[in-house]
This record gives structure tokens, sequence and C-alpha cells, in this order.
């Protein structure tokens, strides 16, 4: 670093931020502190962009009329931080730089202040792509001053205000709920806090707020909200951190659609912070209408649905090929990715891990050779281009017949086609141009999907499990079903999905004790276990519950498609890498012997 002597900033005030100075601003002496974003010396003239939150101006030094401020500023470096007080000037026209909103002005200094020097930084912030993410991270506070991720980081504040704003106005309450907990029920692994008063013993932090929320209910909150911090020990990916922030509401006496409304209303003030309008009402689709139609339960709305083409096939047709007449047979029409060679249609068939019974057909040529008829009516069906391409999915028939077996089967199927036409669509984007993965610039197709079902049978276990927790209440005509066909039952459970991202899930609870235990019944807990998992909670249930239901939206999720980044990283302000690390302070660590002592913690090998 060279040998810089400082400045002080003494009473010196900003009169304006650098990125605000237009033409009209021209005659007049500004004061403006940032950071050098580049200087250039063209010997008798320096100059220097000046650079803050708003954006860049430059800044034009002139030996001949300021020498000792020339000398000056022939010492300042990149990301030195600056005092500049100065002229405003419009520039001629031929100096006009129409690249930035100030290129029509620069600043005629006539004082300059080093208010601090700065090492050479391992990537400059005006740097166009900077390859390497991990030393992003490491200097977080550097890849920070990009205009990219300065614009996201103040979206992501205008997005939150503008929730908080539309929910308070709608009478929702920001109520704050502890970090330091006991688990709560979301499937994920808890990150754990030790106790020093009760060694041995330890807080959780909270997966979501899910059972305070439901306590503020009981308390008599009848509409609750917090923009929250949420903590999953969870494979993380893309759309997954670690520690992640929702936007957590919980309402009384609701009904789904008073939910609905509420979320739409706050996801339109939030769109339209990015200069989106959304039209509500959003659409809807059952939870087995989304599985046929589009073989996931987070469908993208901006591409062909799968399509049912079983009776394009005759029963003999489908023994021919050794598939099951009563399973599905699909077919997943990707438009114009054209022919491809065998080698391709191999390399596709590895896009998705195949699941033990399904079949998939891609080679309509030689299908059509056997069966001509079929495949004439299948292309009718699915209104094919002759550039279109053409994979059926179906199963092959199945040993165990019983209800539960086909329905897995037959799900087996779906969820296989959707996978295919998720992968496909993805490797031929540029050839159809119809999804990219955050969306297409105002193509926002939220779809709300209702009517989970209530239980997922885990193969491994042998046992039911709450597809959602175990607070979501049944549909009151599947209640009979609970012991004697879970599978069946649905819930009053739904998500908002956008362009295939889930954004957020929730439901309608049990505000009843005897549903509830049923429920724990049907997940083959017994009254002991549910008291030791959630007594408490169990408890605040018996003394006057009101019917109440909510959602949470993940925040983090909602602003990356708004920042167009293909990233959670790339709005979270310090996100943790892929494998959980903090590369910037450099956490987890290994702590002190005395600090394990005192938490009467010993470290295993
Ligand atoms: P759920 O577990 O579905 O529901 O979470 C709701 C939303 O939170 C976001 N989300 C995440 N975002 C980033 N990283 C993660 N690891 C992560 N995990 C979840 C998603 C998801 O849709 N208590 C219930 C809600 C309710 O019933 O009211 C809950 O937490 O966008």
């Amino acid at each position: 670093m060279p040998d810089t002597q400082l400045d002080l900033l003494g009473s010196l005030q900003r009169s304006q931020m650098c990125g605000t100075l237009r033409a009209s601003d021209a005659g007049k002496t500004v004061t403006l502190m940032g950071w050098v974003n580049r200087r250039r010396d063209l010997g008798n003239l320096i100059f220097v962009d000046l650079r803050d939150r708003t954006g860049l101006v430059q800044i034009v030094i002139d030996k001949e009329s300021n020498p000792a401020l020339h000398e000056k500023a022939s010492r300042v470096r990149s990301e030195y931080v600056l005092a500049i007080v100065g002229n405003v000037k419009k520039r001629d026209d031929s100096t006009i730089n129409k690249n930035v909103p100030t290129g029509e002005v620069e600043i005629i200094a006539h004082e300059l202040r080093v208010l601090n020097d700065s090492k050479t930084p391992p990537f400059a912030p005006s740097d166009q792509a900077i390859g390497n993410e991990e030393v992003r991270l490491k200097y977080r506070y550097i890849d920070m001053r990009r205009p990219e991720m300065q614009a996201n980081i103040e979206l992501r504040s205008k997005v939150s205000l503008a929730i908080r704003k539309e929910l308070s106005s709608h009478g929702f309450l920001e109520i704050e709920t502890p970090f330091m907990t006991r688990s709560t029920p979301e499937g994920a692994r808890d990150y754990l806090v030790p106790s020093r008063v009760y060694p041995g013993s330890f807080y959780a932090l909270p997966q979501s707020p899910q059972l305070f929320k439901q306590i503020l209910m009981i308390s008599g909150f009848d509409k609750y909200f917090q923009i929250v911090r949420c903590f999953r020990d969870e494979d993380l990916r893309a759309d997954r951190q670690p520690e992640f922030t929702q936007v957590d509401l919980e309402t009384s006496f609701p009904t789904q659609d008073r939910v609905f409304e509420v979320v739409e209303a706050f996801l339109v003030a939030a769109f339209r912070e990015a200069g989106i309008e959304l039209k509500p009402p959003f659409p809807r689709m059952k939870y087995d209408d989304a599985i046929r139609k589009y073989g996931i339960d987070k469908p993208d709305m901006r591409l062909p649905e799968i399509t049912d083409v079983r009776e394009v096939f005759t029963e003999e047709n489908l023994n021919a090929l050794s598939l099951d007449p009563l399973l599905p047979v699909v077919a997943v029409r990707i438009p114009k990715v054209g022919e491809l060679s065998r080698k391709e249609r191999d390399d596709n068939k590895q896009l998705v891990a195949s699941k033990p019974g399904v079949k998939v057909i891609d080679d309509l040529k030689r299908l059509e050779k056997s069966f001509p008829d079929a495949v004439t009516k299948l292309r009718a069906t699915v209104e094919a281009d002759a550039d279109d391409l053409l994979v059926i999915v179906a199963g092959a028939p199945t040993e165990e017949r019983t209800g539960l077996a086909m329905r897995k089967a037959a799900e087996a199927v779906y969820t296989s086609a959707g996978a295919m036409r998720l992968a496909l669509t993805q490797k031929y984007k540029d050839k159809h141009g119809a999804f990219n993965k955050t969306g297409t610039a105002n193509d926002y197709r939220f779809l709300w999907v209702t009517d989970f079902p209530m239980f997922e049978y885990d193969d491994k276990d042998g046992r039911w499990n709450a597809a959602h927790h175990p607070f979501t209440s049944p549909h009151e005509e599947d209640f009979g079903k609970l012991l004697s066909d879970p599978g069946a039952v649905r819930a009053l459970a739904y998500d908002i999905v956008l362009n295939g991202t889930e954004l957020g899930s929730g439901s309608i609870r049990i505000h009843r004790q005897d549903i509830q235990k049923q429920i724990f019944n049907a997940l083959g807990m017994t009254d002991e276990e549910a008291r030791s998992r959630f007594g408490f909670f169990l408890e605040a249930l018996e003394y006057g519950t009101p019917p109440h239901g909510g959602i949470a939206l993940g925040l983090d999720r909602i602003i990356m498609i708004l920042a167009g980044a293909d990233s959670l990283r790339e709005v979270i302000p310090f996100p943790k890498t892929a494998k959980a690390v903090d590369l910037m302070v450099d956490a987890p660590t290994p702590v002190s012997a005395t600090q394990l002592k005192e938490l009467g913690i010993a470290v295993k090998g």
C-alpha cells in the first residue's frame, strides 16, 4: 500500500449521492463521498470515477488550475475512500458517456480529501464476471460493492418493506418468536445450541416459527406475520440455504381463499417494487391434477402439459410393448427440438434417474413401424408439430396389484415423465426459447397447488409420515379414511408455485384435540410419544384454540426470482456455500477446550 497521507472528514457533509447527478445539476457546487472505481491519468488531467451506492460520476482534476490537488489525486488508487468538493459541469456533446446515467456531467474538483486508502482488492467491483465464487464470498465486502449486488440488496430491502406495509394495512401484527427454542416439526435436521447451565441439554434453532405462530392464535393475536430467519440443517442446493428468511403468517378463523387473497396482495406489492404488475387471482390446481398434467407438485406453467395417451393404444399394443394397461401412458412434448440422433436419445435417457417399473419410449420412428395407427393418433392427440420432440413414458406390469401399489406405480410414471419434461426443457432451452430457470421477462406464472395428500408412505420405515406437518388439517370429508386408507386422505394444505419454484407452503391447521390425536395415531405415534415431542403444544390446544391457518413464503426465493438470479447467494448479503460454510468469517470453526468444558461437551475423534 503506498504511504498515503490521510485527511480527516471534519465537518464536511455529503450534499448529494454520486449516481443522482444529472445535466440539470450543472452549475451546482456539490460535496460527494465514495470509493475510487477507476482512476485514469492523462498527464495534465486525472479522471476519477467516484462510486457510491447509487452509481458513479466522473471527477476531473486539472493540473493547471490546481497543481497541489493534481499531485494528491495522482496518489489515489482503486477503492480509496474520497471526499470531493467540486462544480457540476455539463459535458460537451462529444464527451457525453451514454453508458452511465450521470454521463452528461462531470465534477470539476476543487477539494479532495483522502479519507482512507485501500489494499489492492482481489477483484475490482467493476469487473463484469468474477468466475471464482469462493473469492467473492471470502471478500464479500468487496463483492457487495458491485452494482449487481447493491441492486439486489436494495431490492431486498424494498420488497421486505412493501410486504410489511401491505400486511400491516390488512391488520397483521409483526410479532417476534424465539430463536433459542426446541425442535420444530419441519422435517429437516435441527441446528442445536448447547446449554451451559444445563450440560447435555440443547436449544434448537427454529426450522420455522410454526408452533409459536399457532400458539399466537390461541393467545388471540388473530393476524400474525413475521419476516423471520429459519434454520435447517439439510442438503443444500442453489435454492436452499441453511439459514434463510420466511415471510411467515397465520390468521384465525380463515378460509383457504382468505389466506390466498392476503398472499396475492403482498406478492403484488412485492413485485411492484421490481416494476412487475401481477394480476391476481392466481390460478389453482389440485395436487392430483398437477401430478397428472405435469408430473410434479410445482409445475412450470410456461410449457406444454404432459398428455395422457393411454387411449391411442389398444390393449394388444400395450401387451406387445410389455406395458401395463392399467397404468398411465403419457407423452412428453418439447417444442422445436427437431430430430435427434440415437446417441442423443441415449444421453437423454440418462438425464433422469430411472425408477423401477417405468418405461421410456423415445424412438417414435421405430414405434411407428410396429404400431402406425397408434402413432398417428398419438401425434394428433398431443397436437405435435413435425419438429417437436415426443417421448412416451409408461409402466411395466407390476406384481403387486393392491390399490396402494398401483397408485404408487402410476405416480412413478407421472413423476418420471415430469422429470423428463423438465430435464429436456432445460437441455433444449435455446431451441424452444420458452424457458429459463428464473422466468423469461414478464412471464411470471403463479399457481396455487391445493389438496395435497395428508400422508406420504415411507417405504424404508414402512410407515406413514405427515406430508406437510402433523398439525395440518385433513379435509373434513376424509376424516373417515384416516385409519382405513391414509393414502387417500387429502389435506387442507397448499403451495404457491412460480415458474416451477415452490415459493411457499401452508395449511389450515387442526384446532381440535380429538382430531390431532387421530392424526398422531395414523402416524403410528403413541400418546406418550406425541406428548414427549409436542406436549406443550398439545396442552395449549386444550385451552380454547380457534380455527386457524397460514402459510410461509421463502423471501430469498422471491428476491432471487425478482433479481433474475440463479442462486440464493446472489440475494443474501452473507450467505453460506453449498457446503454450509461462511467463507468470510470462516464458520463453522472448532472452539476452545475451555468453551467445550464449560458446556460439558467432549468432541470425539
Ligand atoms: P416449508 O417448510 O414448506 O413450510 O417452508 C416454506 C418456504 O420456505 C422456503 N424454504 C427455504 N428457502 C431457502 N432455503 C431453505 N433451506 C428453505 N426451506 C424452505 C421455501 C418454502 O416454500 N411452517 C411451514 C409453513 C406453514 O405451514 O405455515 C413451513 O415452514 O420457499
